[in-house]
């Protein structure tokens, strides 16, 4: 009698992720904190210029990136991630994760914080969804002001730190392009410089208002600081809006700004993306 053997093979988990940039569409700053934060009101909104995240269990954690300019110790916002889910779950393992890097950094375009959302959505879905997404938002917020927004469906507008959302229906699609200069800006010299005093006292809830209503007013608090920092951005947007964009604006604390409207600007000394804003299914993570 003949015995079939069957040999087991090792069952390996991959995940690949897009992990997707944002923009603001207005960003109102209200105050500073006693914790020396600042208070905001901004409609935050994804984009489809994106990195992507290859994600699999190992003995140990370990990174890799197609950048050689991110660093891949435990200041990378993936391992910060991959350390939150363990401490709050309890759970052991290692994480191999690899970033193909596309989104510009300190550009104002979130892309540490999506690639720390990215990796706890990753993490929970290897784990079986053990964890509502409500409770993921509020760890997300553990790790940096804007992270548990990308685990919204893709707009919301956001007030706190940044870690309130509030979701808000997904907004027409618009023709943007991201224009990133080749230097980028410091988001806590931004924050430094700004004298919250001598802001215009926009009530942000009639800016949310007017989007909703189809008649947007794009503003960013932040471009004041950041022009007073880099003179040359000033220079940038004025050179973008001689181009006739129905609005440029920076985006967060720069250095990117985004032109709304189809056609590329021809700007020299900066790097230029197509994008568009991009929303998820609530059951599933964002896809371009
Ligand atoms: O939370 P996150 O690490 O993204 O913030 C980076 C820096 O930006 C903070 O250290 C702070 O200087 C500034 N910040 C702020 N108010 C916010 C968000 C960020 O002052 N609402």
């Amino acid at each position: 009698m003949s015995s079939r053997s069957v040999r087991e093979e090792p069952v390996v988990f991959l995940m690949k992720l897009s992990s997707p940039a944002k923009i603001n569409l207005f960003l109102r700053i209200l105050g500073k904190r006693p914790d020396g934060y600042h208070e905001l009101a901004s409609l935050f909104q994804v984009i489809d210029l994106c990195d992507s995240i290859d994600f699999s269990f190992s003995d140990k954690d370990s990174l890799t990136c197609s950048d050689p300019g991110i660093p891949l110790d435990g200041s990378n916002l993936i391992l910060k991630a991959a350390d939150l889910f363990r401490k709050k779950t309890g759970l052991s393992f290692g994480l191999k994760a690899h970033l193909d890097k596309k989104i510009p950094f300190m550009a104002g375009l979130g892309g540490g914080s999506s690639n720390a959302a990215t990796t706890l959505w990753a993490l929970n879905q290897m784990h079986g969804s053990m964890i509502g997404l409500d409770r993921l938002k509020q760890w997300a917020g553990e790790i940096g002001s804007d992270v548990a927004f990308f685990l919204t469906e893709g707009t919301a507008y956001c007030t706190g730190r940044g870690e309130i959302l509030e979701d808000i229906p997904s907004l027409p699609s618009t023709s943007l392009w991201i224009v990133k200069p080749w230097f980028g800006i410091s988001t806590p010299k931004v924050y430094g410089k700004l004298d919250v005093g001598s802001l215009e006292r926009r009530d942000p809830k009639i800016s949310l208002r007017q989007f909703l209503d189809g008649e947007p007013s794009f503003y960013n608090d932040l471009e004041g600081p950041a022009f007073s920092l880099m003179p040359e951005l000033r220079n940038l947007k004025e050179q973008l809006l001689s181009m006739g964009y129905k609005a440029v604006l920076m985006s967060g604390s720069g250095s990117s700004f985004f032109c709304v409207g189809a056609m590329p600007p021809k700007v020299e000394g900066a790097f230029v993306f197509p994008a568009t804003f991009l929303n998820r299914s609530a059951y599933s993570w964002y896809t371009i």
